[in-house]
């Protein structure tokens, strides 16, 4: 049996927030934040919205896209780094009540920007073993409440945003082929919260520019395929100059990239999610195509997922 991804849903605040709402309150421009990063707005949630809120609306059509009851979801996992409380309960049990779904096992991911892939993984293990049907993931962040908005090298980068896929089984042509997941914890100083987020961003920036690529080259290897096979890459949405030098490192187009962090910036564990609603949406992803999703971030963690789309 193998797991594959029946519906997605995705979500952001309303709120836009463009590069030059920066230019009024820090040393820096328009110009810079998009040549720097490919950045030009981002969604800010408001105060009444929070992190569960974002990741239920992005849940409900989800549920709505698989062709599914919210009574069918068998398991709830969370991918985040900035829940509702610092520590204890999950946003995964806030979204089960939020959703109204069954008391059935909820609980939270926790490997940053890299969390949404590991969530996949992990929810791979219990539909593949037969243990559950349906695994509801989700990414789910509201950065902007554990910003810096005095600091430029972080404020800049993050926005808000939820994306939720509903997992189960697809048929033996579809589904997931492989993954890669890794994590340093030599690097954990490198990007932290600790009541705020704060970076090394060149140490970042060039951690990621390595293990990019590498892990893809692993993830495309243990499927058994050639990176020409590969139809789409998900990856990460924190720099469009980083998915470009990775893009030139692996010899592969950038136009085979999926690029949206100039209208949401970096949403942490939910921007891979979100980019595959967006290439749903505009029609790019079509059945049997072959995509990787890359994540990379705090930890630091990374996490490759090879699939063929649909179900
Ligand atoms: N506006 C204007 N200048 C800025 C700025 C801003 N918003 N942010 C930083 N600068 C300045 C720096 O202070 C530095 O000045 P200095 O040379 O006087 O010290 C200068 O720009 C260049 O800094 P540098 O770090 O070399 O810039 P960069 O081109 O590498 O871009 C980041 C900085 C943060 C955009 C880049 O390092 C990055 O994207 N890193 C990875 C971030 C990331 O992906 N994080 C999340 C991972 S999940």
């Amino acid at each position: 049996m193998r797991a594959g991804i029946l519906g997605v849903g995705h979500y952001v605040p309303e709120q836009v927030m463009t590069n030059h709402a920066f230019e009024e309150t820090l040393e820096t421009s328009n110009e810079w934040i998009l040549a720097r990063t490919g950045i030009r707005e981002r969604r800010i949630a408001g105060e009444d919205t929070d992190t569960s809120d974002l990741a239920a609306h992005a849940s409900i059509e989800a549920i709505e896209h698989a062709g599914i009851g919210v009574e069918d979801i068998d398991m709830i996992l969370v991918a985040t780094g900035t829940a509702d409380y610092d520590g204890f309960p999950s946003v995964a049990c806030l979204v089960q009540e939020k959703i109204k779904a069954r008391q059935v096992p909820a609980l939270d991911v926790s490997a940053a920007c890299a969390g949404f892939t590991y969530a996949m993984v992990v929810a791979k293990q219990f539909i593949e073993t037969g243990t559950y049907r349906h695994v509801l993931v989700i990414g789910a962040e509201k950065v902007s409440k554990k910003l810096d908005w005095t600091d430029r090298n972080t404020a800049i980068l993050f926005g808000d945003g939820a994306g939720a896929i509903i997992m189960g089984p697809v048929s033996e042509d579809k589904g997931i082929l492989s993954f890669d997941l890794g994590a340093d914890g030599t690097g954990a100083e490198q990007l932290f919260i600790k009541d705020y987020l704060r970076m090394n961003g060149r140490e970042v920036y060039k951690f990621a520019v390595r293990q990019m690529p590498k892990s893809i080259h692993q993830v495309v290897e243990k499927a058994g395929l050639n990176l020409s096979e590969i139809d789409l890459f998900i990856p990460h949405q924190a720099n469009s100059r980083i998915i470009e030098e990775a893009a030139n490192k692996l010899g592969v187009t950038k136009d085979r990239f999926s690029m949206t962090l100039d209208r949401y910036a970096n949403t942490c564990a939910a921007t891979i999610p979100l980019s595959l609603k967006e290439e749903i949406n505009s029609g790019r992803l079509k059945s049997g195509d072959v995509v990787v999703m890359v994540g990379f971030g705090a930890g630091l963690t990374w996490g490759s997922v090879a699939m063929i789309w649909g179900k």
